[in-house]
């Protein structure tokens, strides 16, 4: 059992294919560790245990994935996967978070801040971050950034709450879209611009540079002249 946070408890997804990347990047390498162990790190710091939710074909080959308390197979959605890694939690869970693995640089400070919203009252919270880019709807008129957040992960909720809209919800863009659904309201807090989730090929490069930075020569020379 992990040392976070009590009543607290992190699901975090990593079961998909990563067909935009181009393979799974949940497991590339990130220094001396892979991306999901980053992410499986830093979600034990905060909560009392953690959930890893994996492609069922890594459980199969005896994938080994420290600081998970328990392991369970996804599913074809992301909504799928959050919904098997929601129904492994413990029944004493009060708070459960869901965390993308593919989001290595979410910092402790982040998901304290979202447990926080949530022992505060919330029903379910998201980080969020501001829209950077010019925006234009398809069919090309400007839509005001500053009216936009782009959404992250850890996102937080009542778990009884959580529970009860990834059961009534087929398919979601994430856990808190599910929550909305069946009516829950969803507060927003600071998230953070590092805390990119690794989508293509570029955004690996970004976050190995972020850690360079972090801690100069945790990574080896070869994975550098990689
Ligand atoms: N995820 C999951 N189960 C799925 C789909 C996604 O557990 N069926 C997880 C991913 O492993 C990732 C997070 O949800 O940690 C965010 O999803 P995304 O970035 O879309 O990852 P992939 O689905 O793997 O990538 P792609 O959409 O490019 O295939
Ligand atoms: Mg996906």
């Amino acid at each position: 059992m992990t040392s976070g946070a009590k009543g607290v408890w992190c699901v975090v997804v990593a079961a998909g294919s990563g067909s935009r990347f181009g393979t799974h990047k949940q497991f590339e390498s990130l220094g001396s560790q892979r991306v999901i162990d980053h992410s499986l790190r830093t979600a034990a710091e905060a909560c009392e245990g953690v959930v890893a939710v994996l492609p069922a074909a890594a459980i199969a080959e005896g994938i080994v994935v420290p600081d998970a308390d328990l392991v369970v197979a996804g599913g074809d959605t992301r909504t799928a996967s959050s919904q098997a890694g929601t129904d492994s939690v413990p029944d004493s869970a009060e708070v459960i978070l869901v965390h993308d693995a593919a989001r290595p640089l979410a910092s402790p400070e982040l998901f304290a801040r979202v447990v926080s919203a949530v022992r505060a009252g919330a029903d379910a919270v998201v980080p969020v971050v501001p829209v950077v880019d010019s925006i234009r709807h398809v069919n090309g008129s400007v839509v005001d950034r500053d009216e936009l957040r782009a959404v992250q992960t850890p996102q937080g909720f009542r778990a009884a709450l959580l529970r009860e809209a990834l059961a009534s919800t087929p398919e979601a863009t994430d856990d808190a879209q599910a929550a909305e659904l069946t009516g829950a309201a969803v507060q927003m807090v600071d998230g953070e611009p590092t805390n990119v989730k690794i989508t293509t090929p570029a955004d690996l490069l970004f976050v190995r540079a972020v850690l360079d930075e972090r801690a100069p020569g945790a990574r080896t020379h070869d994975e550098r002249a990689e």
